[in-house]
C-alpha cells in the first residue's frame, strides 16, 4: 500500500488495525478515540473513502494495495482537502483540536452539493464526535462561514485594541493539518531536554503498561501470583500490591491537598470497586502487556458489594475506608434564619427531590502518560490540566525533591475536570523508577468508562417557600451525594454544590444538609460544574415550579429574589462571604434570555395535534476561583530577533487560555499578538502554578501574565536609564497572582422546545444563552466555550448515562451505548454577552469555561414543564421516561406537581378498604367527569405470555376507540410494550380485580399495587 504517495515501510501484523499500523509508521494525525469505529478520530481515506482506520485491517488494505491518505497528506492528494482546512480555521471549528484531523478528513469528502445545501451534512457527519465545540463552528467550517480572519493575529497594531478581537487560536495551522502534538504522538519524548520536534518515525522504544483490573466491587487480596505473567516474552516487569509505595495519595489534585482524602494507593491489596488497579505489567509491546496480565493469578476474599449511597449510611453497613466512619466521605451543614418559620410564613411551598445520574467527561484523548529518566531525573509528558500538582504528588509519593521531578503536557486533547485528577502518572513513574526504561501507559475507551471517573450522582431536595407577592420566605436543600470508591473531589464538589446554587438567591431563612457516601462503585471526581449543574438543576427546577404555583411569571420571580450587584451573597453559614458582587450580571443576562426568547427567533413548531411548545429559563451563578486560594505564575522574556516568549504554567487543553493569554501580554506590551509565543504546562519553565481547573485559566493565569508583560514593558521603558541594562540583553519579567480576590459570574439559559405528547420526543427549536463574562478579551473562543459547554450540558440532560449494574459492573463501557451528542443531535445555541467589566479579573474578564454546563438541564426541564405541564425529576430526560410521565399527566389536573398522579389517587382509595375503594373511585369520576374521556397506556404481557392475547384484543380495541391513539414507542406484541398511548401508564395485569375506575373498550382500569396501576381485559 501507499501511504500519502509513499510506498508503505513494513508489513502488517496479522491483526493489525490500519490506524495502528499508520501511527507506528509515524503518521501520527490518525488518532485514537476509542478502538471500535464509534468516534471518527482515526479517519483516513482508502482510496479516497473515509473509513474508520480502527476497525479497518491493514492487512486488507496491504492486499488490495490500497492507497491511504492521512490528513497529513489531504492537502496534497485531495482537490479540496486544503479548503477544508482553511475552513476549519476560518470558523475556529475546534477547541482541544483531537478530532479535527478525522473531522477534516470526513468532511473532505462530502459532496460539494451537500456542503451547499446541507441537506445530508447531519448525517454524514454522525460517524465523527466532537466533545468541545458543540459543533456550531463545524457547521460554520462545513457552512464556508468564517469567524476569524486568520492573519488577524499577526496585523493587529496591539496595545488595548486586541482585547475584544476574535483572533483565531496560535496552533490553528498545527491542529487542521495533524501536527499538533498531543502527549501519545511523541515519538520519542524521553530525549533531553526537550520534546518537541522529536516525531521520528519508527523510533519509539517505550515499554508499554497494561492494567490488571478487579472483577469484583469489593474484596481483599489473599495473593497474587504472577509468575507466569513474568515468564511471558517480552515482559519486562510486573507489579503488585506488593511493590506500591506505602503512603496513601488522593487522585484529585487541588491548590491545598489537604481538601481531599488521602485514600487511594497505587495498588491497593483491598479493591473497592470493579475496574480498580490490582496488578501492572509492561512490556515490549502492549499486546505482550495484555497476553501476560490474563496470567496472573489472583486470590480474592470476595467482601460485601454497597452500590447505593442509602446502602453505604445505613447501620451496619460494611465500612470502606478506615478512616470514614459509617463512609461519609463528606458532608456540609449550614443554616441560617429558621426555615420552619419561612415555610410557615410562606402562601405556597414547594418540595421535590432531584436526581442526576453519572456522566463521562468523554475527553477524546484518553488519559495517557509517558515516563522516562532524564538522566536521573523523573520526567512524566502526561494529558493533565494540573502539571505541578501532580509533580508535588509524585514527590510526596515517591520521596523526592521537586527538582527531581518534571511534569509536562503539551497539547490536551480535553479535560473537563477529568484530567484534574493523577489517574496514569503515578504508576507510569512507580514502572519508570523501579525499570530504569522509559514506559508509556494509554488508558483504552473502556478503562475511561470504567476505571476512571464520572460526575457525582446526587439525589436533591429542595424545598422553597415564598408570599403571593413573590418574596422567598425559605430555601432548603437536602443533598446525598454518591462519591463511589474513592473521596477525590467528594467534598469541594459537595461544598461547591452547596454553595452558589444557594447565594444566587436572597432569602432570609437557608439550611444546608447534604453528605458525599463512599460506595463500592467507580469513583466519582471533578466535572465542568463541579457540583453545580447537580444543585442548579434541581434549585432551578424548584424555583420554576414555585413561580408557576403562585401565578408568577419564573423570570419575574428570579428577577425579584435574585441578589443585585453589590448585594452580600449569603450561603447559609453566617459568616461574611469572600465574594465580591459589583459586577454581577445576572439580571442583565436573564434580561438578554427572555428578550431573545420573545423575539420570535428560532425554528417554527413542527405540524401535528401531538406537539406542544412552551419555553423555559435557568440561572446559574459561579464563583470565579476556587475558595482558598490558586497559584498563577507567569514568566515572559524578550525573543532573540523580536517578539516575546511567555511561559505559563497552566495548561491549555481546549480551553482557549493560550489565545486569551496572548491578547493579555500583546495589551499590556503594545505588540501584536502574533510577536507572543506561548508556552504553557512544564514544571521547568514557570514558577509553581496551581493549574488549570475552576475556570481560573483567565482569571489567574491571566493576571499574572498581565502583571509579567506590564512588568517587561515597564523594564523596557526603561531601558538604557540604568547602566545594567546597557549590554542589551534580553529582558525578563515575572508575574504572580494569589487568587485570592473572588467575584462571580452568572449565566442565564434559555429554550424554546416542541414535545410531542405521544412520543416524549423533545424538539429544540431554540436555544440561547446569555453570559456574565465581564470584559470578552476574545469572543470568538468565549463564543465557542458556551456552545461546547451548553452541547455537553445536553448530552446530559437528554441522554448520556454511565449506568452501574446491582453487582457495581459499569455496563456502558462503549461510547456506541453512552450517547456522546453528534451534529445531528444538537441545535444551534445563540450566545450573548452581558456587557460588564470585573474590578477583580484581568482588564475586566470573568472565566467561563465551566459556567455555561451549569443552567442547561433546569431551564430544558423548565421549558418541558411549560410546554405539557409535566416536572422533571430525573436525568436524562429520555424520551421513553418523559413518554411515560406524560402519559400520567394525561389525566386532568390529578396530575399532582410532585409526580403523584391518577394512580396515586387510587392507593389512597384502595388504602382503607375495599368499599372505601369503591366510594373513592366514584367521588373521583365525579370529581373528574372527564375521566372516562382520557387515554390509557396499555402496558402488560405479550401476545404469547399468559394473559397477553386477550389483553392484545382489548388492546386493539381500545386503541381503535375515538379519541385513543395507537401505541407509540414499542412493538405490539413485545412483552412490556405498548399498545395505546398516553394517559396513565399501565405497567401490569396482574393482581387481584379491584372495583374500577372506569372501563373502556374491553379494558378495565383497576386499583393498583405500590406504585404502578393494574388493568385488565375484560372477559
Ligand atoms: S479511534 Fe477509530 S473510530 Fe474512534
Ligand atoms: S475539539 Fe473536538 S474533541 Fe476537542
Amino acid at each position: 500500500m501507499r501511504v500519502n504517495g509513499e510506498v508503505a515501510d513494513g508489513t502488517p501484523r496479522p491483526g493489525q488495525c490500519l490506524r495502528t499500523f499508520l501511527r507506528e509508521a509515524g503518521w501520527l494525525g490518525v488518532k485514537k478515540g476509542c478502538d471500535a469505529g464509534d468516534c471518527g478520530a482515526c479517519t483516513v481515506h482508502v482510496d479516497g473513502i473515509p473509513v474508520h482506520s480502527c476497525v479497518y485491517p491493514a492487512l486488507r488494505a496491504a492486499a488490495r494495495d490500497a492507497e491511504i491518505t492521512t490528513i497529513e497528506g489531504l492537502a496534497r492528494a485531495h482537490p479540496r482537502g486544503r479548503a477544508v482546512q482553511d475552513a476549519f480555521v476560518a470558523a475556529q471549528a475546534f477547541q482541544c483540536g483531537f478530532c479535527t484531523p478525522g473531522m477534516i478528513m470526513t468532511a473532505a469528502c462530502l459532496p460539494a452539493a451537500d456542503l451547499g445545501e446541507r441537506a445530508d451534512v447531519p448525517r454524514a457527519m454522525k460517524g465523527s464526535i466532537c466533545r468541545c465545540t458543540g459543533y456550531g463552528a463545524i457547521r460554520d467550517a462545513l457552512d464556508g462561514i468564517a469567524r476569524v480572519d486568520p492573519a488577524a493575529a499577526e496585523g493587529l497594531p496591539g496595545g488595548v485594541d486586541v482585547i475584544g478581537a476574535g483572533l483565531p487560536a496560535p496552533a490553528s495551522q498545527d491542529i487542521v493539518t495533524g501536527r499538533a502534538e498531543f502527549t501519545a504522538d511523541a515519538a520519542n519524548p524521553w530525549s533531553p531536554p526537550e520534546t518537541e520536534g522529536l516525531a521520528q518515525p519508527g523510533s519509539r522504544e517505550a515499554l508499554q503498561m497494561r492494567l490488571l483490573r478487579s472483577p469484583h466491587p469489593h474484596a481483599w487480596i489473599r495473593s497474587i501470583d504472577a509468575s507466569l505473567a513474568r515468564q511471558y516474552p517480552g515482559v519486562v516487569a510486573v507489579f503488585t500490591y506488593e511493590d506500591s509505595p506505602s503512603g496513601l495519595f488522593s487522585t484529585a489534585r487541588h491548590h491545598d491537598p489537604g481538601d481531599d482524602a488521602r485514600d487511594t494507593a497505587v495498588l491497593d491489596r483491598v479493591v473497592r470497586f470493579h475496574g480498580q488497579r490490582v496488578a501492572a505489567v509492561v512490556a515490549d509491546t502492549s499486546r505482550a502487556a495484555e497476553a501476560a496480565c490474563a496470567l496472573i493469578v489472583v486470590d480474592y476474599e470476595v467482601r460485601p458489594a454497597v452500590t447505593g449511597p442509602r446502602q453505604a449510611l445505613a447501620p451496619g453497613a460494611p465500612r470502606l475506608h478506615a478512616r470514614a466512619p459509617g463512609n461519609v466521605a463528606a458532608k456540609v451543614h449550614r443554616a441560617t434564619g429558621d426555615v420552619a418559620r419561612g415555610l410557615a410564613e410562606a402562601d405556597v411551598v414547594f418540595e421535590g427531590t432531584f436526581l442526576s445520574q453519572r456522566v463521562q467527561h468523554v475527553a477524546l484523548e484518553t488519559h495517557t502518560s509517558i515516563g522516562w529518566l532524564a538522566g536521573a531525573r523523573l520526567t512524566i509528558r502526561t494529558g493533565t490540566q494540573v502539571p505541578f500538582l501532580t509533580r508535588d504528588a509524585l514527590c510526596a509519593l515517591f520521596g523526592l525533591e521537586k527538582d527531581q521531578v518534571r511534569v509536562l503536557a503539551r497539547r490536551v486533547g480535553g479535560g473537563f475536570g477529568g484530567k484534574q485528577e493523577m489517574l496514569t502518572e503515578d504508576i507510569v513513574a512507580l514502572a519508570v523508577l523501579r525499570t530504569g526504561r522509559p514506559v508509556q501507559l494509554e488508558l483504552t475507551r473502556e478503562e475511561e468508562f470504567t476505571a476512571t471517573t464520572t460526575r457525582h450522582p446526587m439525589a436533591v431536595t429542595v424545598r422553597v417557600g415564598a408570599r403571593r407577592d413573590g418574596t422567598l420566605t425559605a430555601l432548603q436543600m437536602t443533598t446525598l451525594a454518591d462519591t463511589g470508591a474513592y473521596g477525590n473531589h467528594a467534598g469541594g464538589v459537595l461544598f461547591h454544590s452547596c454553595e452558589e446554587s444557594v447565594t444566587a438567591y436572597r432569602c432570609p431563612n437557608k439550611r444546608v444538609d447534604a453528605v458525599s457516601a463512599y460506595t463500592t462503585t467507580v469513583p466519582a471526581g471533578a466535572f465542568r460544574g463541579y457540583g453545580m449543574s447537580q444543585a442548579g438543576f434541581a434549585v432551578e427546577s424548584a424555583i420554576d415550579e414555585l413561580a408557576r404555583r403562585l401565578g408568577i411569571d419564573p423570570a419575574d420571580f428570579r428577577r425579584r429574589n435574585l441578589i443585585q450587584p453589590g448585594e452580600m451573597p449569603d450561603n447559609a453559614s453566617g459568616e461574611a462571604a469572600d465574594v465580591e458582587t459589583v459586577s454581577h450580571g445576572a439580571l442583565r443576562a436573564l434580561d438578554l434570555v427572555t428578550d431573545a426568547l420573545a423575539s420570535g427567533r428560532g425554528d417554527l413548531a413542527p405540524d401535528g395535534a401531538q406537539w406542544r411548545v412552551g419555553s423555559g429559563i435557568a440561572v446559574t451563578m459561579l464563583d470565579t476561583i476556587p475558595p482558598g486560594g490558586h497559584d498563577g505564575r507567569a514568566r515572559i522574556k524578550e525573543r532573540p530577533g523580536g517578539g516575546y516568549q511567555l511561559f505559563v504554567g497552566t495548561a491549555e487543553f481546549g480551553n482557549g487560555t493560550t489565545t486569551v493569554h496572548r491578547q493579555l501580554a500583546a495589551a499590556a506590551l503594545g505588540c501584536s499578538p502574533g510577536q507572543v509565543e506561548v508556552r504553557s504546562s512544564d514544571t521547568d519553565s514557570s514558577g509553581h502554578d496551581s493549574g488549570a481547573y475552576g475556570s481560573t485559566g483567565t482569571v489567574v493565569a491571566g493576571t499574572a501574565t498581565l502583571r509579567a508583560a506590564r512588568a517587561l514593558a515597564e523594564l523596557i521603558a526603561a531601558r538604557g536609564l540604568s547602566e545594567d541594562d546597557q549590554a542589551g540583553k534580553p529582558l525578563e519579567a515575572e508575574g504572580y497572582c494569589d487568587g485570592r480576590a473572588r467575584s462571580a459570574t452568572s449565566c442565564v439559559q434559555g429554550f424554546r422546545v416542541a414535545v410531542s405528547v405521544e412520543t416524549g420526543e423533545i424538539r429544540i427549536l431554540q436555544s440561547v444563552q446569555a453570559v456574565d463574562a465581564g470584559t470578552v478579551i476574545n469572543p470568538v473562543q468565549l463564543r465557542g466555550q458556551v456552545e461546547g459547554g451548553v452541547a455537553q450540558a445536553l448530552g446530559a440532560a437528554l441522554f448520556e448515562e454511565v449506568r452501574v449494574s446491582g453487582g457495581g459492573l459499569v455496563t456502558t463501557r462503549a461510547l456506541r451505548e453512552y450517547h456522546v451528542p453528534v451534529l445531528a443531535d444538537l441545535p444551534r445555541t445563540e450566545v450573548l454577552f452581558a456587557a460588564g467589566s470585573d474590578p477583580l479579573g484581568p482588564l475586566g474578564a470573568k472565566p467561563m469555561s465551566e459556567a455555561p454546563f451549569n443552567p442547561v438541564a433546569p431551564a430544558l426541564a423548565n421549558a418541558v414543564r411549560d410546554a405539557t405541564g409535566v416536572r422533571v425529576y430525573s436525568l436524562p430526560m429520555r424520551r421513553d421516561s418523559l413518554f411515560d410521565a406524560l402519559a400520567k399527566l394525561a389525566l386532568p389536573e390529578e396530575a399532582a406537581p410532585d409526580g403523584a398522579t391518577w394512580p396515586q389517587s387510587l392507593r389512597q382509595g384502595r388504602s382503607a378498604g375495599g368499599a372505601r375503594r369503591a366510594r373513592g373511585a366514584s367521588r373521583r369520576r365525579r370529581r373528574h367527569p372527564g375521566l372516562e374521556r382520557v387515554h390509557v397506556a396499555v402496558r402488560g404481557p405479550g401476545r404469547r405470555q399468559p394473559g397477553g392475547r386477550q389483553l392484545a384484543r382489548a388492546a386493539d380495541r381500545l386503541a381503535e376507540e375515538p379519541g385513543v391513539r395507537a401505541g407509540q414507542g414499542a412493538r405490539p406484541g413485545r412483552p412490556g410494550g405498548v399498545r395505546a398511548a398516553a394517559g396513565v401508564v399501565l405497567r401490569d395485569v396482574a393482581g387481584a380485580d379491584h372495583p374500577g375506575a372506569g372501563q373502556r373498550g374491553g379494558i378495565r382500569l383497576v386499583a393498583d399495587r405500590g406504585d404502578r396501576a393494574l388493568l385488565r381485559p375484560l372477559r
